[in-house]
């Protein structure tokens, strides 16, 4: 590994130019390449603006930046520039688990030193980093006399779009973002309207018509693919997007607290970094590692405890009827004898992990009911014999993975969570799936607020000090915190399989084509794939709910939602009808020394291949929408001259998601590095090969 940091020149590239008898400061910086450029000026009126072309077409016209406070009031938007530093930074680093096993992070940074012109004295930086796939930049406050102490009623961040995009989005909202996305110009964005036709989500609280969340994803009609986003989200609101349709100009609106504060910050603080992913291939959007750049690296300790891995659950049989979480149902599926079966499964087929949800005590009366003592995380329900259990788990090599569902009772969780994880520490469990679903109670905060933004921190940090692995579900959006807490292996924060059963909108075939570009930039998803049997009235039969795509998409997902923590979330029984697709699913692995995005267009298909960590295994997977397609591929990232044996999971000639979904072939055939493969997707299907080498 290798760093430098070389600080260049402080005003050397200020260039003073005067039009009309004003003046005006610019300050440049590009990325290393040259690809990328960024503006800074600053105008007569203490005005700062940035703005931001690749291979000089505009991406970002001249957008503001600034912030109006309530305590002290002060509108800081009239500054002045006290200096300016540039410097350079090149380095590569390990990520603990990943995509890649190594990661270039290289950057210019240009630093203004700012002082506001209004008379309250504060001063704040703001920097920049451009890279050859974007640019990140924050707010700094160093500690200082005039103001230490302040709340921030409203960041006034401005991203003035360069066109009518088109716009991957949904609806902005503080609380949730399992929605569907839209797919439309920029200038038609109509989020009430989008979100009013889903019924389906446990709590809303929609900011506007002309609101969307960030990760934004636009294609420009110049053919550039720009993501909008946030990166090291900590001790912070989230930020949501206001979009002003006349002026296609979007405005960060953070989310507020219980009484409608945004942020409450003591310098020294810095704001998340807001970032512009871009680039005029979109796979190149796929392949980016700005915002794990932009995060922290990590400084847990030891971190050899941290473990990739596959589970499997009790779980989707609750979700479809076929059981319980609560125990008074009488269908209660975390019961002993049940918990031992999929254990047995698991160790067949070589999962690590048995989720088991509603093993505790309180899912007769969980949700939505304002209670603060639903759970206590410790008392099993009567028929789930937790030491038994764990000693059956432990005999089979196979470890329980604990469900700590708050319904919302925050406050509650975290007066439980050393209790909690000590439970499961001598439990012999090491990781641990949490749910926050319904309002955050008692005080009424929002789940992307400041202070549940602070509370996932806190549960990333103090599962680390017990070891334990986390997946989050109902979170905030991701921003790449996996680099700084590598033991949050995933999270949710976003639709996943779950929403197959939902009766409104479900999830459209297309729905996997947009999250790597919208969510996933943030980080893992435990979205769940693996489900085989689409029709989910197995066990209530007027249920009319389905899974919109292909056997063969479903296997391909493990591969194109990347995350290192997966679950085959299927029945076991469903599994044992199709053991030779499931074979995919044993096989394929959960870390990787390297990546290579083969196709991608946001909305309609992506095609990916992976390289098992410490392996020379490849595992492809293609998926596309609702359109058939010929996923088209030469395997040139093979070794030359090597033979691999490739094992080709394919929809059938005859699938369909629609009226054949279960439909597919499996086919093995010797290949290398010369291999050219054409294969047909069908309507919402997929394939996935594992290449395996000779
Ligand atoms: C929502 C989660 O996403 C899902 O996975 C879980 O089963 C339920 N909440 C119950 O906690
Ligand atoms: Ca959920």
């Amino acid at each position: 590994m290798c760093a430098y940091i070389k600080l260049i020149s402080v005003f050397t590239f200020a260039i003073m130019l005067t039009s009309v008898g004003l003046s005006q400061s610019n300050y440049m910086a590009s990325s290393p390449d040259k690809n990328i450029r960024l503006v800074v000026s600053r105008n007569d009126a203490g005005e700062i603006k940035y703005s931001l072309s690749y291979k000089n077409k505009d991406v970002i016209k001249p957008s503001s930046v600034g912030f109006i406070l309530s305590k002290p009031e002060v509108k800081l938007t009239n500054f002045s520039i006290a200096a300016v530093d540039t410097s350079s930074f090149d380095e590569t680093w390990k990520p603990v688990w990943g995509e890649v096993s190594i990661i270039r992070n290289n950057y210019e940074e240009l630093t203004l030193h700012l002082k506001d012109r209004s008379g309250s004295g504060m001063v704040l930086n703001l920097i920049f980093r451009v890279f050859n796939d974007g640019i990140g930049f924050r707010y700094e406050f160093p500690k200082q006399d005039a103001v230490n102490y302040f709340i921030v009623a409203d960041e006034l961040t401005q991203f003035a779009l360069s066109g009518d995009n088109k716009t991957f989005w949904i609806p902005g909202d503080y609380d949730s973002n399992e929605y569907p996305y839209n797919t439309t110009k920029l200038s038609e964005v109509d989020a009430l309207t989008a979100a009013n036709k889903e019924k389906d989500i446990a709590v809303k609280s929609l900011i506007g018509a002309n609101a969307v969340q960030t990760p934004l994803m636009m294609k420009s009609t110049e053919g550039l693919y720009i993501n909008i986003h946030e990166a090291a989200l900590l001790n912070y609101p989230a930020m949501d997007l206001l979009l002003n349709k006349q002026t296609l100009t979007l405005t960060s609106t953070l989310v507020p607290d219980a009484v409608g504060n945004k942020a409450y910050m003591h310098a020294p603080c810095k704001t998340p970094w807001r970032t512009i992913v871009v680039s005029d291939k979109a796979a190149d959007i796929l392949a980016s590692k700005l915002i794990l750049n932009l995060n922290d690296p990590a400084n847990i300790g030891d971190v050899s405890w941290i473990k990739p891995e596959k589970f499997i659950g009790v779980w989707w049989e609750m979700h479809i009827g076929k059981g319980t979480w609560d125990m008074a149902s009488g269908k209660h599926a975390a019961n002993t004898a049940n918990v031992k079966k999929y254990i047995d499964f698991a160790a067949k087929y070589g999962f690590n992990g048995v989720l088991v949800e509603g093993w505790n005590d309180g899912w007769e009366d969980w949700f939505g009911n304002w209670k603060e003592n639903v759970f206590d995380f410790v008392t099993p329900y009567a028929d789930y014999n937790i030491d038994e259990l764990t000693a059956y788990a432990k005999s089979k090599g196979v470890k329980i993975i604990m469900h700590h569902e708050t319904s919302g009772a925050v406050t509650n969780y975290e007066r439980w969570m050393d209790t909690a994880y000590r439970f499961m520490i001598n439990h012999n469990m090491d990781a641990v799936k949490t749910g926050y679903v319904g309002k955050i109670i008692p005080r009424g905060e929002h789940h992307d607020g400041q202070w549940m933004v602070s509370h996932y921190q806190r549960v990333a940090e103090k599962t680390a000090f017990y070891h334990i692995m986390l997946d989050a579900h109902e979170p905030v959006h991701p921003t790449g915190l996996q680099r700084t807490y590598p033991n949050w292996l995933a999270s949710e924060a976003a639709r996943g399989t779950e929403f197959n059963n939902a009766p409104a909108l479900g999830i459209l075939p297309e729905h996997t084509t947009i999250l790597p570009f919208t969510r996933l930039m943030g980080g893992p998803m435990d979205f769940t794939p693996g489900i085989f049997h689409m029709q989910l009235n197995q066990f209530i039969p007027q249920r009319t709910t389905r899974v919109r795509t292909t056997v063969a998409k479903q296997l391909a997902l493990y591969i194109t939602m990347y995350s290192p923590l997966q679950m085959a979330a299927d029945l076991p029984e469903n599994y044992e009808k199709y053991l030779d697709a499931f074979q995919f699913i044993v096989d394929v692995p959960v870390d990787w020394d390297d990546t290579k995005i083969l196709e991608a267009e946001p909305g309609d298909f992506i095609t990916i291949a992976r390289k098992e960590k410490g392996k020379d295994n490849w595992f492809l997977g293609a998926i596309t929408d609702e359109s058939s397609r010929t996923m088209s591929t030469t395997l040139s990232f093979l070794d030359d001259g090597a033979q691999y044996e490739a094992t080709i999971y394919k929809d059938a000639p005859n699938a369909d998601w629609d009226t054949n979904p279960e439909a597919y072939v499996i086919e093995k055939k010797l290949v290398n590095s010369k291999t050219k493969l054409d294969i047909s997707l069908a309507k919402g299907g997929g394939c996935a090969i594992s290449i395996i080498k000779k």
